[in-house]
């Protein structure tokens, strides 16, 4: 059984999708779906949607996160968001160090740590993603891989806190259909939480750790099955309302 403490989150990560008329008929058909006891939901836009997607999602009790800012305050940073402008515009959760940015932006535990102490700084909460990729896991490195990135990321956190969200994303799994079995989730996810707890104690009890890669409807009542993982992170199948829908209402499938 999961732990009652930890709160459960269905998030869905938008990537660089949608025109913001697609956001809003998004919103307008999803918010429909939503059942009085549905777990915590995220809407995850790029960055230019968020404040229409904001707008539609107020007062829903759904909630609308950033994909990535810089971690400065303000500054001469041509591009770039600031925590601040995000929270402003009505995020409340942040992603920090998603595969696809450490792939293809070169972002590295630092930076990661960086991002989260600054969504933090403004009131969002982190949702920290790390996973090994193919390689490593082919190669019997997983469980060395997640232990250096989590050694890594927590020394640049300046305090443990429940606020803070991970996100085992094995790297294979992520928009490839290779969904992972729900046994290796929860066993790398247990893993995680134990390396948490080695540096942050009881706290990590309370500390929500999700899922991503391939979740879809068809799937996500073995993962969630799972006493340690507390939730998803969706790409593919948080694209259209009905399927994120079916993800968020996951107990009655
Ligand atoms: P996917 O993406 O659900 O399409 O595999 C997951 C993610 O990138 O968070």
């Amino acid at each position: 059984m999961r732990n009652a403490s930890r709160q459960v989150i269905i998030a869905a990560n938008w990537k660089m999708y949608k025109t913001k008329e697609q956001a809003k008929d998004f919103c307008r058909s999803f918010l429909p779906l939503l059942l009085p006891d549905s777990p915590e939901a995220v809407i995850i836009p790029p960055s230019i949607l968020i404040d229409a997607v904001a707008g539609e999602l107020k007062g829903s009790g759904v909630k609308t996160g950033v994909q990535n800012i810089y971690w400065e305050n303000e500054g001469a940073y041509t591009g770039e968001i600031s925590g601040e402008m995000a929270a402003d515009c009505g995020c409340s959760y942040c992603l920090c160090g998603h595969s696809e940015r450490r792939q293809y932006f070169k972002e590295n535990a630092l930076i990661v740590a960086k991002k989260a102490e600054a969504a933090r700084r403004w009131g969002m909460r982190p949702i920290i993603c790390l996973g090994e990729t193919l390689e490593q896991r082919k190669s019997g490195q997983t469980m060395n891989v997640l232990k250096n990135e989590i050694e890594a990321l927590l020394a640049g956190i300046s305090k443990p806190g429940e606020d803070i969200v991970f996100a085992y994303e094995p790297v294979w799994a992520i928009g490839t259909g290779a969904v992972a079995a729900p046994e290796d989730a929860e066993e790398a996810i247990n893993y995680i939480r134990g390396l948490i707890g080695n540096l942050w104690g009881p706290v990590t009890q309370k500390i929500s750790i999700l899922y991503g890669g391939s979740v879809k409807p068809g799937n996500i009542s073995q993962i969630m099955a799972c006493p340690n993982i507390d939730g998803a992170l969706v790409g593919g199948a948080g694209l259209k309302p009905d399927s994120f829908g079916m993800l968020v209402n996951y107990k009655k499938l």
